[in-house]
């Protein structure tokens, strides 16, 4: 049974990453933060669930070596923060950072050593965002981590793929999960608006006009990770609804 570690595993893309990996005969290592609803995300599924602060490479190390072989890990933890530039706050600038790209350096450089002694190939995807193609205003941060993101897929995958490791990117637009109901909110109080009225604003920004379901995305990073992919690799695949499409 190929194992897949899934960083983030408590989120909305991550828990429907378990979901599909679960259900596709993969054992789930499920780590994040939350531990519980990492943990609670697995359920019965075969694999484990484990506490980890993506900030702290020690605790990266740790879960490198109880998960043993891996075959395949998906980055999904990620946080998001609005502020304009004008008025940045660079201690949250630094978080943002922390989490959204160290984080995924981190484990990169991790599953890599770990991937590259075992010999035995294997695939990465990270989930950056379509804020990671086109920059927002108010989320200089968070859009930075995400542009970076993509540098670091493709320097990453430029190493590994002589390994048989395949690197890939996912920018999805605007899914529909806990982090969205929380920007939704933010920007409800924000503007004086209604969060029914800003979600509303949210499906008109792409081409589909809905919001994207996580498990839209989770099948993409499924893919991504199979035999099916095996020639992509350095590469971002976007899953936007057509949000890129729009000006
Ligand atoms: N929801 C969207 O519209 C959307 C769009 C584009 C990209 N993304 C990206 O996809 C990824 C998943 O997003 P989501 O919508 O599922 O968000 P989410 O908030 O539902 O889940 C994020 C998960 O990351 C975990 N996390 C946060 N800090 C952590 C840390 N220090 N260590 C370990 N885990 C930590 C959280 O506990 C949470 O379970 C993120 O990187 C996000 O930026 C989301």
């Amino acid at each position: 049974m190929p194992r897949a570690a899934i960083i983030g595993a408590g989120g909305g893309i991550g828990r429907a990453c378990v979901a599909a990996f679960a259900a596709a005969g993969w054992d789930v290592a499920a780590a994040d933060l939350a531990a519980a609803a990492a943990a609670d995300a697995l359920g019965a599924a075969p694999g484990f669930a484990q506490a980890l602060d993506v900030t702290d490479p020690a605790a990266v190390d740790r879960l490198a070596a109880v998960c043993g072989p891996v075959d395949a890990v998906v980055y999904a933890a990620g946080i998001t923060d609005t502020l304009p530039m004008a008025a940045m706050d660079f201690a949250r600038w630094r978080r943002v950072m922390a989490v959204n790209l160290d984080g995924a350096a981190h484990v990169a450089s991790v599953f890599a050593r770990a991937m590259i002694g075992r010999g035995a190939g294997g695939a990465m995807v990270f989930l950056s965002s379509a804020a990671g193609l086109r920059g927002e205003a108010g989320a200089s941060a968070y859009c930075a981590s995400k542009f970076g993101l993509i540098g670091l897929v493709e320097s990453v995958a430029a190493e590994l793929t002589p390994h048989g490791i395949r690197v890939n990117a996912v920018a999805p637009g605007n899914v529909d999960t806990p982090m969205l109901a929380e920007v939704a909110a933010g920007i409800a109080a924000a503007e004086g608006r209604t969060e029914k009225d800003v979600r509303a604003a949210m499906v008109r920004t792409g081409a589909a006009r809905r919001l994207i379901r996580p498990d839209e995305v989770a099948a993409v990073c499924l893919a991504l990770c199979g035999p099916g992919f095996g020639a992509v690799t350095g590469t971002t695949v976007r899953v936007d609804a057509g949000y890129l499409l729009m000006g």
